[in-house]
């Protein structure tokens, strides 16, 4: 079983591009919403957030878990690779790809406070700086919306300009989504970027690696990948959870309606 961990709905945009890369594997996904953001939070509390929703997918039999939350990764993944025996894959902004495919020499990046000071970008930023110029944008008030699943509209449409066209005048040819919840509100990004810049979401790379991640494991550990009948996923959520069935809805279906949904209560 994959485990998969957000402080919210973000992270049904990873579990998206899970579930069609790997059909028949179950998953078990939190979404830590009584928490929601983390993006402001001290970068401490993130970590022990992480560590007991890992504990507790762990408990549940998870084999690997995808914290598909940038945040959290930024906070939390280098405790979490130490303090657990299963690997964990993670989220980080895909400034690299957007560097490297940069045409104006300009590339935008959306993403929360506590992801702009994580190691990782940080180390990716030292890289790519001398190349191309970055504009860092901090998406406040965007996790809130898409957790109120008001993902177009007025509100939606005059706070991702406010973030985004600045980005799109400075000559931004990429808008990288650095927080998993924003791909969500691609529709009302693309409405205003207008086809000026790509719109690059990591979601199916990290789909990939924990494709690969997987198969390693189960190389390993001589375990069989299932096959055949599509895979069983089970929500977990620490708050509310009516977008949450929105959301698994809007992506899987009618097959929305085999899935499990169950409160969850870990201090
Ligand atoms: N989905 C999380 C991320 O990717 C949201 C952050 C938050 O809760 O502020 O960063």
């Amino acid at each position: 079983m994959i485990g998969v961990y957000d402080s919210g709905v973000g992270g049904l945009s990873v579990w998206k591009e899970l579930r069609a890369a790997m059909p028949a594997e179950d998953f078990c996904y939190v979404s830590d919403g009584a928490y929601c953001p983390y993006g402001p939070k001290d970068p401490a509390f993130v970590v022990d957030r992480a560590m007991a929703v890992s504990r507790f997918l762990i408990s549940q039999g998870a084999e690997v878990v995808v914290v598909a939350c940038n945040t959290a990764t930024a906070a939390a993944i280098s405790t979490l690779r130490s303090s657990f025996a299963i690997p964990f894959v993670g989220m980080e902004p895909a400034l690299k790809p957007a560097a490297l495919r940069s045409q104006s020499g300009v590339v935008g990046v959306l993403a929360t406070a506590g992801t702009f000071k994580g190691r990782l970008y940080l180390n990716t930023l030292a890289r790519f700086s001398g190349r191309v110029k970055v504009i860092e944008q901090v998406g406040t008030g965007l996790v809130e919306l898409v957790e109120r699943g008001e993902v177009a509209g007025p509100e939606a449409e005059s706070l991702v300009g406010r973030y985004v066209r600045p980005m799109l005048e400075a000559g931004a040819d990429h808008i990288v989504l650095g927080c998993t919840h924003y791909p969500f509100l691609t529709g009302t990004i693309a409405r205003i970027v207008d086809g000026r810049a790509a719109i690059v979401n990591p979601a199916p790379a990290v789909a990939r690696q924990a494709q690969r991640v997987l198969a390693d494991l189960r190389e390993r550990t001589g375990k069989k990948q299932p096959a055949g009948k599509p895979g069983l996923s089970t929500f977990f959520s620490t708050g509310e959870d009516t977008v949450l069935r929105q959301l698994v809805r809007q992506i899987a279906g009618p097959q929305a309606d085999s899935y499990l949904y169950h409160s969850l209560y870990i201090i």
